[in-house]
């Protein structure tokens, strides 16, 4: 038990019974937690995205975020196939600056490849505070990289101290699985995990760790959503591997059986890439992994699409924009799935929602620790509280919500970005354009000692021998 003393944003101390002048606020945080704000690995406010964009901008998004205990997001930029990185950067930046109620972060996406790439992402680290790049093994045609291209990418990564972020699934067979469930008349929600079974997670998961591994490049998998990819993650790691796994709130909270429901409304809603799983025990069993480490942080793919933007697809289920809400739902879902239910403890589930997404992307200790000198992002946390998660009272812009009717036990009663108190007992008290861009430095330690280090000592050597001298027979040419 300890007190923590607040100034100019940031912790000056922490210890029992401080002495503080006289008109310092005070917050009693008697019988309750006092833990790092959450740290939201995966969001993408406004993303358009499949003919649409997603109703939560970066003002609703991260308002909703903080009254959920969040106190920061990392986001995504997104450019088109052929289209400048820089640029894209600088145009995420002009929008989400003016609106973002907490702290935020990017990563960058990279859709194509040629030799000004790989210049941008060096500017990228260099000059713009970007340290991951993600890669889609799916989204043939719009975003998805083929084998040759992901080894290119993950070899820059590599040279250039970022972490390989993948959207791991088969592009190829979810086109052709798409192409099959069509042609037999399955045209609703259902058909979206039919033609993208787990199988197809867990072989992208997979050649992604193999070709991040002959990279010798840091992997992290973005959001595992099924038991198989996640037990490539585990078995990756206990090999040795440099890989995290990232399960979201979605996954951890709720499941694939969901798309068979008589109502398509309801069915739809939970359309997302990769899919929910269909086997009831796969929230379980990742929040199992979580717990255990083999799974590493949380993020939750926030990527809203109200109904009516989801019916673009109500005939068709890859017409369907894929994206779920969660960015305020996430650290109440992870409490009561994971610390509720005892499958992990209170220190497990700060180093889960906050301290290992700042410890991989380079930004701790400075986010996801309470300690003199880190930023004072904190969420008062009570555990014994309870409440039911509905769209009727969430703060999201969106008109539904995927965990709708779920009782969850913890929840945060007051959040602090930077010192300033962002929500209390239910009222925000957030201005747009509070928040700031948090720039992350290359080579992560936490990541890159162990890359660094087999670099130096496993490098690949030849055997000296002598020369052969013998007969060589030869080859007529081909005519
Ligand atoms: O369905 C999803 N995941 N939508 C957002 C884009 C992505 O792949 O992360
Ligand atoms: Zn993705
Ligand atoms: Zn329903
Ligand atoms: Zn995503």
């Amino acid at each position: 038990m300890a007190d923590v003393f607040i100034e100019d944003g940031v912790i000056s101390e922490v210890g029992s019974d401080l002495q503080v002048a006289a008109g310092t606020r005070v917050i009693d945080a008697t019988d309750r937690l006092v833990l790092p704000g959450g740290i939201d690995t995966h969001t993408h406010m406004e993303l358009s995205f499949m003919g649409t964009t997603a109703v939560d901008d970066f003002h609703t998004g991260t308002k909703a975020a903080v009254a959920g205990g969040t106190t920061m997001i990392m986001d995504f930029v997104i450019p088109q196939k052929g289209c400048s990185l820089v640029e894209a950067y600088e145009r995420w930046r002009i929008t989400a600056d003016p609106k973002v109620c907490c702290d935020y972060s990017l990563h960058m996406a990279v859709t194509w490849w040629d030799d000004t790439v790989k210049k941008e992402m060096e500017t990228l680290v260099r000059d713009k505070g970007v340290n991951s790049f993600k890669m889609f093994m799916a989204y043939k045609d719009v975003f998805m990289l083929r084998d040759n291209e992901l080894y290119a990418v993950f070899a820059q990564c590599k040279e250039i101290g970022a972490i390989a972020q993948v959207h791991a699934e088969n592009g190829d067979l979810i086109a052709e699985g798409a192409k099959r469930m069509l042609s037999l008349g399955i045209t609703g929600p259902e058909g979206h995990e039919m033609c993208r079974p787990e199988e197809v997670e867990a072989e992208a998961t997979q050649r992604a760790i193999t070709i991040a591994h002959a990279a010798n490049c840091p992997l992290y998998v973005v959001h595992v959503m099924s038991k198989s990819a996640a037990k490539v993650v585990a078995n990756a790691r206990r090999n040795g591997r440099v890989v995290f796994g990232e399960p979201i709130a979605a996954g951890l909270g709720t499941d694939g059986t969901n798309y068979w429901h008589k109502d398509w409304t309801h069915a739809a809603g939970f359309v997302m890439g990769p899919p929910l799983r269909p086997d009831s025990s796969t929230p379980g069993y990742l929040m199992d992994l979580l717990a255990n480490d083999d799974l590493s942080v949380t993020g939750t793919d926030n990527c809203t699409f109200s109904v009516c933007q989801k019916a673009l697809g109500k005939d068709d289920f890859t017409k369907i924009p894929n994206g779920v809400n969660g960015v305020e739902d996430r650290m109440s879902v992870i409490w009561e799935k994971g610390v509720h239910s005892g499958k992990m403890d209170e220190n497990r589930f700060v180093a889960v929602t906050s301290t290992n997404a700042a410890k991989i992307f380079n930004f701790y200790p400075r986010k996801g620790r309470i300690a003199k000198g880190s930023d004072a992002d904190l969420v008062i946390w009570d555990p014994k509280a309870t409440r039911v998660i509905s769209a009727k009272t969430h703060h999201q812009a969106v008109d539904y919500n995927i965990f709708e009717g779920m009782l969850c036990h913890g929840l945060p009663v007051v959040t602090i970005s930077r010192g300033k108190v962002v929500y209390e007992n239910g009222q925000l008290f957030t201005k747009p354009g509070m928040g700031q861009y948090i720039p992350r430095k290359p080579f992560s330690e936490f990541v890159y000692k162990r890359i660094n280090q087999r670099e130096q000592v496993a490098k690949p050597c030849a055997v000296r021998r002598e020369p052969y001298t013998g007969e060589i027979i030869s080859i007529a040419p081909k005519r």
